[in-house]
């Protein structure tokens, strides 16, 4: 069992924040070192087609400024993989992205595009990122992650976020079934998506997850106690989960 997760902090939605003014407060790159210092393993930022969190800009500033990896969440475009492999970040999260969207919306289909994907995970890898496919908790979409050479599966828990009672124990159950499967076939698992202080304990609970990506409400919670304080208080809510 890994016993200590890694935790990433998302500060995309500091960017968002930023954007809605259009200047340049409040800063991401602030905001992720002072992530850094609360605590935070590592930094997730996903750069957009449509620039909505963070900016080109942005990514030269986090490359410089932080001291801890940087997962670069992209989708698979000849232009991001152009820029991830400019920048050279030390991890990339292939997401699937829709223009409409309002956040990523399930799982990459990686069963069902794994000609177009390996060409990114094969030249991301030789970039020297350790590349993660952002995936539901789903057999075949596993296999298929492992067959085209991925380091690392980030589960998605979206769809556990928004569920209760024995619905969301059901959907506990499938990411543990997957992240077991995920590591017997060699993979590093990650989970991440809508989770919270009330609903990470069951996942930080899942022994092979290794690192959970947190964003949204960390951001949020920041408004109300400041980013340092969300993230020590994540932190203790992980930790209590894996005893
Ligand atoms: N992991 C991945 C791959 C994501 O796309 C996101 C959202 O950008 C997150 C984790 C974080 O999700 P949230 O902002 O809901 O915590």
């Amino acid at each position: 069992m890994t016993t200590r997760i890694r935790l990433g902090v998302n500060i995309d939605h500091v960017a968002t924040i930023r954007n809605a003014r259009g200047g340049d407060h409040p800063d991401p790159v602030a905001a992720a070192e002072l992530a850094v210092v609360a605590g935070a393993d590592g930094i997730t930022a996903h750069l957009r087609e449509d620039r909505r969190h963070i900016r080109d800009d942005d990514l030269v500033r986090l490359m410089a400024a932080l001291t801890v990896p940087l997962n670069l969440e992209m989708a698979a475009t000849e232009e991001m993989l152009a820029i991830a492999l400019a920048h050279g970040p030390a991890a990339v999260c292939i997401v699937p992205e829709k223009r409409a969207e309002r956040t990523t919306e399930g799982g990459l289909d990686v069963l069902g595009n794994q000609p177009g994907l390996r060409p990114f995970v094969e030249r991301l890898a030789a970039r020297g990122a350790r590349v993660s496919l952002f995936i539901e908790p789903d057999k075949g979409q596993i296999e298929a992650a492992a067959a085209i050479g991925a380091a690392v599966v980030e589960l998605h828990t979206g769809r556990y976020a928004h569920l209760t009672g024995d619905a969301a124990a059901a959907e506990v159950a499938r990411l543990a079934t997957g992240a077991a499967l995920a590591a017997a076939r060699g993979l590093e698992v990650h989970a991440g998506h809508g989770l919270t202080f009330a609903n990470v304990g069951a996942v930080a609970a899942i022994p092979e997850v290794a690192e959970l990506n947190i964003g949204h409400f960390l951001i949020g919670e920041a408004v109300f106690t400041g980013l340092a304080d969300a993230i020590h208080a994540m932190r203790a809510a992980i930790d209590a989960a894996r005893g």
